[in-house]
């Protein structure tokens, strides 16, 4: 068996690998982090998070001088120092196609195996295509000169960007697909600093289909009340009070019934466009055609929000002045991948608008991706003179704005609130013309 305390390793150190390295030295385990971006590597070694994720450079700092924590690019490094390895690598959908890339996940497994001559456990966390854990641990036996001494677990993550040391160190539960009892004491040992955490232990193809389940049933009640929304519009109805007073069932719960723009991120879109692509290929596709929908459904936000404020700039954006609050897909993230508020600038961007874009702190990322558009170095920068403000994505600093003091910069008081968070008393009330997704 292995020597305990175990030392640990994390493979990949995007926002999953990074929080889950961080927080596991947090917990008292060494840990080595491993990426194949020496550039990132190094950043990480000097205590600078390649993210934006409140929290977690403080964790990072603490446990780098504590020297439980440390990183490197070398697998061979990794395979000698590690008894239980963590793959958090991504799996971001392929290009023109619904599913999965997993070579991110081959490429792990290709570079580590071939150094493992010991006892090891490798955990994948990663949010993959069902049956991808077999095919990995296959793999594993056979290129190991270990061999069936190294064992692969299957333990998915369901953090969620902005909130993901919280979420690493008090999740809701642990879900473990394994394949001997050996692996689920490893594991049981490894969660045990987290204290009391519902744990599920079950096989691989389960304990995959648990994350795509979670993450296509989140997408689900987004959209479904984003489809209320839009027979709100259709019906003077609000759709705001109407998901209040759904709220309270407690069946139903409040959480993720927020109408607007409707979801974007790493993981959501591709998560649930991954599913179907597997469920086909597994000749379930029937089950799930009704994720086209919440597919689609979520798409139509984005457009609606652009012919609302077509219609604001009235009726052609041409020689209109737009100023677009928000480019991260959510709050409290930086991250731009899929981000609902960017696709909307840049389509009213090629419709002849002109963009300006402000967000604290994805201004950066959204510049490199999109140079085509302008950006404002504050909220009250990027609404000067403008014809028409866009409220995209929520952060506090946009909830609160006064709607006095941006009145006094814009050309026209004409806001549309893309998420349903602002008051829309106070902006009529300071002569806005204010207008939201399914709410008259
Ligand atoms: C999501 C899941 O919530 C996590 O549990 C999961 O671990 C993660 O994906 C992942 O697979 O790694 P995340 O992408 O960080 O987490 O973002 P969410 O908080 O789920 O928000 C997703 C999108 O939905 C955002 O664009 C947000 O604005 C939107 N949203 C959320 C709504 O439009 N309405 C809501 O009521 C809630």
């Amino acid at each position: 068996s292995l020597p305990v305390p175990y030392r640990l390793t994390v493979l990949g150190t995007g926002y999953l690998g990074a929080t889950h390295a961080a927080c596991m030295a947090d917990l008292g385990f060494e840990v080595l982090g491993l990426d194949v971006d020496a550039a990132k590597i190094e950043r990480l070694k000097a205590g600078e998070l390649p993210i934006h994720e409140p929290g977690l450079e403080e964790v990072l700092r603490r446990n780098l001088a504590s020297g439980r924590l440390r990183f490197t690019t070398s697998y061979e490094e990794a395979a000698a120092f590690g008894d239980v390895h963590f793959v958090c690598v991504g799996t971001p959908q392929k290009k023109g196609e619904y599913a999965a890339d997993v070579s991110y996940l081959d490429a792990v497994v290709e570079s580590l195996a071939p150094h493992l001559d010991r006892e090891c456990l490798v955990v994948g966390k990663s949010t993959v295509p069902v049956g991808t854990a077999q095919r990995l641990a296959d793999k594993l036996v056979r290129l190991a000169p270990a061999g069936s001494q190294v064992e692969l677990a299957w333990n998915p993550e369901f953090l969620r960007e902005g909130f993901a040391v919280h979420d690493t160190l008090h999740p809701d539960r642990i879900v473990l697909g394994v394949a001997s009892e050996r692996a689920e004491k490893v594991m049981r040992d490894v969660y045990e600093p987290l204290g009391e955490v519902p744990i599920v232990v079950t096989d691989y193809a389960t304990s995959e289909l648990v994350k795509t389940a979670a993450n296509a049933f989140l997408a689900t009640k987004i959209s479904f009340i984003n489809a209320m929304a839009e027979v709100c519009e259709a019906s003077h109805a609000d759709v705001k009070q109407l998901s209040l007073a759904l709220s309270f069932d407690e069946r139903i719960g409040g959480k993720f019934l927020n109408a607007g723009l409707g979801f974007g991120g790493g993981c959501l879109p591709k998560d649930i466009r991954a599913f179907m692509a597997r469920a086909g290929e597994l000749g379930a596709d029937q089950a799930l055609t009704f994720l086209r929908e919440v597919d689609a459904i979520n798409m139509r936000r984005r457009a609606r929000m652009v012919d609302l404020a077509r219609e604001l700039a009235g009726g052609s954006f041409h020689g209109c002045t737009v100023c677009v609050l928000g480019a991260a897909f959510k709050p409290n993230s930086d991250d731009i991948r899929d981000s609902p508020a960017l696709d909307v600038a840049v389509t009213i961007g090629r419709q002849g608008g002109r963009v300006t874009v402000y967000d604290p702190v994805a201004l950066d990322n959204a510049r490199r991706a999109h140079p085509e558009l302008a950006y404002g170095e504050s909220a009250l920068d990027a609404a000067r003179g403008a014809n028409v403000v866009l409220m995209l994505t929520e952060w506090p600093e946009f909830v609160t704005l006064d709607p006095e003091e941006l009145g006094s910069v814009v050309e026209t008081r004409k806001i549309v609130d893309g998420r349903n968070a602002l008051d829309p008393m106070s902006w009529r009330a300071a002569a806005w013309t204010y207008r939201a997704l399914g709410r008259p």
